[in-house]
């Protein structure tokens, strides 16, 4: 379970004059997300959306509220070699007895991110971009017996394969399609083996129809976690409000900056789903003609 109290990000940004000004992302954001559920978070360009996601990821450290997963608080990221910890501690000794604390039960949470732009390396074919993140993972693991190279190939098939890219493992993204690097990402990953999948606008770079199968093999994929007892939890961030309806158990609606929660919209119709289904049709409009409303409002303030 994901429990976000609180969330508030502040930032400080320099202006033309060269003076410091605050910029408020987040506001006083409090949610809190079962396991398995695929959730979307909508809202405006600018409002916090790319943000709140990071946070969640551990990425960022909020300057308000906490985040729990299962539990245990997400820290913003931490050195994680004994040389990388010696700097940190130099640098921030007034806090080392905290920091000496945060290292030692530094938790660990299975979270993949997909970010806005692609995150592949450019320099590497398909295959060995999955295989870099799963050297990462394997690294990791003290202890247990480290794969061997060839191992490493065999698995990262596995999730090409997942992907339908198996046929295009050794081509360079940039010999791929928007829709294949995006599969790409997918298959990277899935292949960390995440409890938690946070996508940041995945599909919004492909045509309409590559889109509608991307989203129908997500919900495959995340099916198919389910029957084998291992349910991801999905959180993306989608700019389509058709998109996240018919993909979510919930949509979560942010207001235009700084983004704070305008509406929750639980979606219960059962899957699989079609995308004309008359409740999903009616839970669109609604949320249409709330953005409409947010649009008009704005107007009438620059009168
Ligand atoms: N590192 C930063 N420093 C200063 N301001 C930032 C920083 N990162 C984001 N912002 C600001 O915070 C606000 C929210 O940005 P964010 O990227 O979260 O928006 P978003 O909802 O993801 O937008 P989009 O839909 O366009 O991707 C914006 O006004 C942005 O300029
Ligand atoms: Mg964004």
């Amino acid at each position: 379970m994901i429990e976000a109290k609180s969330i508030g990000k502040f930032f400080s940004v320099i202006n033309e004059k060269g003076v410091a000004e605050g910029l408020t992302a987040v506001l006083n954001v409090s949610l809190t997300i079962p396991d398995g559920k695929i959730v979307s978070i909508l809202g405006p360009s600018g409002c916090g959306k790319s943000t709140f996601l990071e946070i969640l990821a551990g990425l960022q450290a909020p300057t308000d509220g906490t985040i729990h997963i299962d539990g245990k608080l997400v820290l913003e990221p931490l050195p994680a070699t004994r040389k990388e910890q010696i700097a940190y501690r130099r640098r921030y000794r007034f806090i080392s007895p905290l920091a000496n604390g945060v290292f030692r039960d530094r938790p660990k949470h299975d979270i993949a991110m997909i970010f806005q732009d692609y995150a592949v390396f450019p320099w590497m074919t398909a295959l060995q971009n999955v295989v870099f993140t799963l050297r990462l993972r394997n690294a990791d693991k003290t202890g247990a017996a480290k794969l061997k190279k060839r191992e490493l190939e065999e698995k990262a098939l596995v999730y090409l394969r997942k992907v339908d890219l198996a046929a295009s493992a050794h081509k360079y993204p940039s010999q791929l399609s928007g829709g294949m690097r995006q599969r790409l990402t997918l298959a990277r990953a899935l292949s960390v083996e995440p409890k938690i999948i946070l996508m940041d606008e995945p599909f919004a770079a492909v045509d309409a129809l590559t889109r509608e199968k991307l989203q129908d093999e997500l919900l495959r994929l995340w099916d198919e976690t389910r029957s084998a007892g291992t349910s991801i939890t999905v959180i993306l961030v989608t700019h389509d409000t058709q998109e996240a309806v018919y993909l979510s158990d919930e949509v979560i609606v942010f207001s235009p900056g700084p983004g704070t929660i305008r509406n929750r919209i639980p979606v219960k119709v059962k899957r699989p789903r079609a995308r004309t289904d008359a409740e999903l049709v009616e839970i669109q409009e609604r949320i249409l003609a709330m953005f409409q409303y947010d649009i008009n409002q704005e107007a009438d303030y620059s009168i």
